[in-house]
């Protein structure tokens, strides 16, 4: 299997840390914008689908086989939200910063603080594979008051793992990397891919 993959995703974020992760495989994604992948929307209600879709129209423009990471925040107290609508709780710009203003304005009065973040990986070898490798990963915490650090991005400012006292953002990266989420569905792909090719 190719070793050169495209990310369905313009977070620079995401990867980031997903060329971190893989690197012992020597797998390597680079960005759909480095093949001007045109736009697409996140239709879809679920994580699942929107990360299905993103993987095939990735894969159908540049020929090569695609990773999507559809990824969230979940506040059970706000009935999931921001959920699928993580990237644009706060407005069309995607800004991190306003997104968690906007979810601690939502959290003003909530006493139940606990959220999870959940991601979806799917890996689609060419746009009609029969049989896409889908992986999930979830990781449990709870909110802080205000953002806290600078590592990271998105809503790690916020986000207090379970046991920890301080946010993703004060956390070395590679902690993140070994239990986040992201790291917990990564190594689900990894051990199908390599399975897949016989190591
Ligand atoms: P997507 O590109 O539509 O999947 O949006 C994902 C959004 O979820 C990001 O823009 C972040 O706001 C949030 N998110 C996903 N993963 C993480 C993470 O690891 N840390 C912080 N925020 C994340």
């Amino acid at each position: 299997m190719s070793s050169l993959w495209v990310l369905a995703s313009t977070n620079a974020g995401k990867l980031a840390e997903l060329n971190r992760m893989v690197q012992p495989s020597g797998k390597v994604f680079r960005p759909q914008s480095d093949f001007h992948v045109p736009a697409t929307d996140e239709p879809y209600p679920t994580f699942l689908e929107n990360a299905l879709h993103k993987a095939r129209h990735a894969s159908l423009h540049t020929g090569l086989p695609a990773l999507a990471d559809d990824s969230g925040l979940c506040v059970p107290a706000l009935g999931g939200q921001p959920g699928v609508h993580s990237a644009r709780f706060a407005g069309d710009d995607r800004c991190d910063a306003r997104n968690v203003q906007q979810l601690l304005h939502h959290m003003v009065a909530v006493t139940d603080r606990r959220a999870y973040f959940y991601c979806v990986l799917v890996a689609v070898r060419h746009p009609d594979d029969p049989v896409p490798i889908v992986a999930e990963g979830l990781w449990q915490g709870t909110l802080a008051g205000a953002p806290q650090g600078s590592g990271g991005f998105g809503y790690d400012a916020i986000f207090y793992p379970v046991d920890c006292t301080e946010t993703v953002a004060q956390l070395a990266s590679e902690w993140k990397e070994q239990h986040s989420h992201r790291a917990q569905a990564i190594r689900q792909v990894l051990a199908r891919l390599a399975w897949a090719d016989g190591r």
